[in-house]
């Protein structure tokens, strides 16, 4: 279905995301959907992610990553509740639209995008050990797991926080009942994985948690989405429903997320 430009830029502005109507025509369909599921609806303002964070207890860090940030709205929430927040996803376009919506918000601390680790100066002359915190929604499972994984085992410090969810088979199904173009998608994730690929796969719950402590991390808390946190039970803050995703698709988990530790 196309996605009515009109009717996401006002549905964005409601949520506090501004952005001129002509700043769409440079993206695709795709982009578009996205910006109407992430930013457009109830509860996708800065102060629902922000929300979301402090119930995951990733708030008052010095540095963080948000890998994959794609439209930067995760990247600026970190940026409000922590003092400098690097926000890395490899679409150019993605970015400049993140970029748009960071002119635009006002954040506590710093926040600085790029395409790549080297660009926010992580990977060039940056200390190992120098991050407090990866965040990593929804991206994981389409990049090199191994390489990613030990990457961040590498920036983390010691006792540093990593925050990764990935798409389960459940998601996939759910895709599928609703539009068959999502299949040649699903088929080559589904063919990479049963070769033994790590990038592009479909993880389940126990392969994403096997990588995880492969690269030297200890899980605090692993379930769906939006249910884990670094805090312990009695300390969690209130959920913004709105931002509650479904956790099933015919009785099979959608979504999966961990909160884990660098050794
Ligand atoms: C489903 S989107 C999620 C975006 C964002 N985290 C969010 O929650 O809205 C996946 C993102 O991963 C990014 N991505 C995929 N491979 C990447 C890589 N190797 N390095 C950085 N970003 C990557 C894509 O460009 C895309 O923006």
């Amino acid at each position: 279905m196309k996605t009515d430009l009109e009717t996401l830029s006002q549905a964005m502005s409601a949520n506090g995301w501004h952005m001129a109507s002509d700043a769409f025509s440079a993206l695709t369909e795709l982009d578009h959907e996205g910006l109407y599921e992430e930013l457009a609806k109830q509860g996708r303002d800065l102060e629902g992610f922000k929300s979301r964070l402090r119930y995951l207890g990733m708030t008052g860090l010095d540095k963080v990553l948000d890998f994959g940030c794609g439209f930067g709205q995760w990247s600026l929430a970190l940026g409000d509740l922590n003092s400098s927040v690097f926000g890395v996803d490899k679409a150019a376009r993605r970015l400049d639209i993140a970029k748009l919506l960071s002119s635009k918000t006002e954040t506590s601390g710093t926040v600085e995008f790029g395409e790549t680790l080297e660009d926010v100066g992580l990977r060039r002359g940056g200390a190992d050990g120098e991050l407090d915190a990866i965040f990593c929604y929804s991206v994981f499972m389409f990049v090199p797991g191994d390489f990613f994984m030990s990457e961040f085992a590498r920036l983390l410090r010691p006792g540093g926080k990593l925050y990764v969810m990935v798409d389960l088979p459940g998601w996939h199904m759910q895709r599928l009942t609703r539009s068959l173009n999502a299949l040649p998608g699903i088929s080559y994730m589904a063919a990479n994985t049963l070769i033994g690929r790590d990038r592009n796969i479909v993880y389940t719950r126990r392969s994403l948690e096997k990588r995880v402590k492969k690269h030297g991390f200890n899980i605090v808390d692993s379930g769906t989405d939006y249910s884990t946190s670094f805090k312990p039970v009695a300390e969690r803050e209130p959920q913004v429903d709105a931002l509650r995703l479904p956790q099933t698709f015919m009785g099979l988990p959608m979504l999966h997320e961990v909160c884990a530790t660098k050794k």
